[in-house]
């Protein structure tokens, strides 16, 4: 199996530790996340700051877009994002517009799986084109007590068979890795367990060494 990419999320509260944050990892990171939070504290220049500084990398800008989709989407991509999330609550018809304008860019969306949403959204999405999805255990799920366990599992390899490029993200540690490791995950995620460790260098080499240690 393909190893999967390693995405950092900047979910920092402004410019200055944004890239206090990445200015210490690009080097081991594939994706830059322009988190939500940064994105609601900053607006879209901060998307554009980050692609201009970082041409090279993928930047996914994590609009969680749920309606207007051929508003918001566009100006997530033309400010220098390569893909932007939709909500999973969004219509079909958010995402039939937001993958139209991202066609006509040569880019991508992905379907954030917060929340609510089922197999039968999940057939009419991979009917509608879309190739991403995100499966997310929320922040807020999380600080609950919520811990991956089999129904997240069984769920994420339906998702595979669908087609679909499944990224996995929500509090994911080095050592969480390894629960994952018999399916074809496209892009683990990881925000907090790289950008609060003490090293964040040192963190996104464990992460990316583990990754080639599990899908080889
Ligand atoms: C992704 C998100 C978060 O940015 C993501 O879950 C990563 O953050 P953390 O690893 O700190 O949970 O909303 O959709």
């Amino acid at each position: 199996m393909a190893k999967p990419l390693l995405q950092i999320a900047l979910d920092n509260l402004n410019e200055k530790d944004a890239y206090a944050s990445i200015t210490q990892v690009a080097e081991a990171i594939d994706i830059i996340e322009v988190g939500t939070i940064l994105i609601c504290a900053e607006g879209k220049s901060i998307v554009q700051k980050l692609k201009t500084t970082y041409p090279n990398k993928i930047i996914l800008a994590d609009a969680k877009i749920a309606d207007a989709g051929k508003i918001l989407t566009p100006m997530m991509l033309d400010s220098g994002a390569d893909w932007t999330t939709l909500i999973c609550c969004a219509e079909l018809a958010t995402i039939a517009g937001a993958l139209e304008v991202a066609a006509e860019r040569s880019k991508d969306i992905q379907i954030e799986l917060t929340g609510y949403w089922d197999f039968d959204q999940a057939v009419a999405w991979r009917g509608l084109g879309v190739d991403q999805v995100v499966y997310h255990r929320s922040r807020d799920a999380q600080a609950a007590g919520v811990d991956w366990g089999p129904a997240d599992l069984d769920k994420i390899g339906r998702l595979c068979e669908l087609g679909f490029k499944v990224t996995v993200t929500g509090g994911i540690t080095v050592d969480d890795l390894k629960i994952f490791a018999k399916y074809p995950i496209y892009i683990f995620i990881a925000g907090r367990s790289i950008r609060d460790a003490p090293n964040p260098l040192a963190a996104a080499e464990a992460f990316q060494i583990e990754l080639a240690r599990l899908w080889k």
